[in-house]
């Protein structure tokens, strides 16, 4: 094969890279033009709670919600992170309704907050929504200080919904932990050792093995704060998705989803407020490190 064969054949693969949002729209004559595509995805710059509602009803198979969580903390200029309880309840009701709407039957929502706003909100989603309880999953974080007169904040809780009963459910394994030291098995387990799956323990309810997202590697070059570990949404997609699915993250914030997305062949639809340029640099560049995750997937 000649170079210039190689090089006609790279623009024939750029060009069908670009996203086909026909599927996706309400309205077949849209003219919302999206910010960055690629050939499994597309994020659009602006508020989701304008962009969600031009979107088909029951086009997506899988929401990961991460949005801000009303600490009074800096994101862009267009980002209120200080509302009064009530309103930021209000507003997260507001764009959860347009997450269910989307979903597909047996679609999954993925709530990830602070314990005291998924109390209301997981209310909301199963009560008020008919979404199907399936976890509340506990997250270990490290950040957080102690607060006096308080128990030592150490989880985010991340809420697990599915709309009916789970289209996708995929088991995850986990490796058998061991000792950082020795290298021998930390737990005992009670003379049922023989009976574990080589492929390791099933996925737990609380993780206590997310990394946090320190080190210069894995964050976007221009956003230092904020994104997540890849390996939180490695379990999210790998748990509830099957290649060629779509996931919607509404809080783009640096493209962790994104990402993961893409290296996992799934395709998918974001929104992003204030930073969707960081978003797209960080997925056109390619120094975007994934945390290590040994994970077993089954099925
Ligand atoms: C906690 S961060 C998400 C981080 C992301 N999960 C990651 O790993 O990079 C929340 C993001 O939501 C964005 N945001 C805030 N309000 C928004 C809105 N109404 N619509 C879309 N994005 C919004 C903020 O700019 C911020 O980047």
């Amino acid at each position: 094969m000649t170079q210039k064969t190689i090089r006609e054949q790279k623009r024939l693969v750029w060009s069908l890279g670009k996203f086909d949002m026909r599927p996706f729209w309400a309205d077949t004559d849209s003219t919302l033009k999206c910010h960055f595509e690629t050939e499994h995805g597309a994020l659009f710059s602006g508020d989701c709670l304008d962009v969600l509602p031009l979107l088909r009803d029951g086009c997506i198979d899988t929401v990961f919600a991460d949005p801000p969580f009303n600490l009074g903390k800096q994101y862009g200029k267009n980002t209120n992170d200080n509302r009064a309880d009530a309103e930021y309840q209000e507003w997260c009701k507001q764009w959860l309704v347009e997450c269910i709407r989307l979903l597909k039957p047996g679609g999954a929502l993925f709530l990830y907050n602070l314990p005291k706003w998924n109390i209301p909100l997981g209310a909301f989603i199963g009560e008020q929504k008919g979404m199907q309880f399936r976890h509340w999953i506990a997250v270990e974080i490290s950040a957080c200080l102690p607060i006096p007169g308080r128990l030592h904040p150490s989880h985010y809780s991340l809420l697990y919904y599915t709309k009916g009963m789970p289209k996708t459910f995929r088991r995850i394994r986990t490796p058998i932990p061991l000792c950082r030291h020795c290298g021998g098995e930390i737990k005992d387990y009670g003379g049922h050792r023989g009976a574990l799956n080589p492929k390791g323990l099933t996925l737990k309810d609380v993780w206590t093995d997310i990394p946090p997202v320190r080190h210069a590697k894995f964050k976007s070059q221009k956003r230092k704060a904020n994104a997540l570990s890849t390996k939180l949404l490695d379990r999210v997609i790998e748990m509830s998705t099957v290649p060629g699915d779509v996931v919607l993250d509404p809080f783009g914030g640096s493209g962790t989803t994104f990402a993961v997305c893409e290296a996992k062949g799934r395709r998918w639809l974001g929104v992003e407020l204030d930073f969707a340029d960081v978003v797209a640099d960080r997925l056109s560049s390619d120094d975007l490190a994934h945390h290590r995750n040994d994970d077993y997937i089954e099925g």
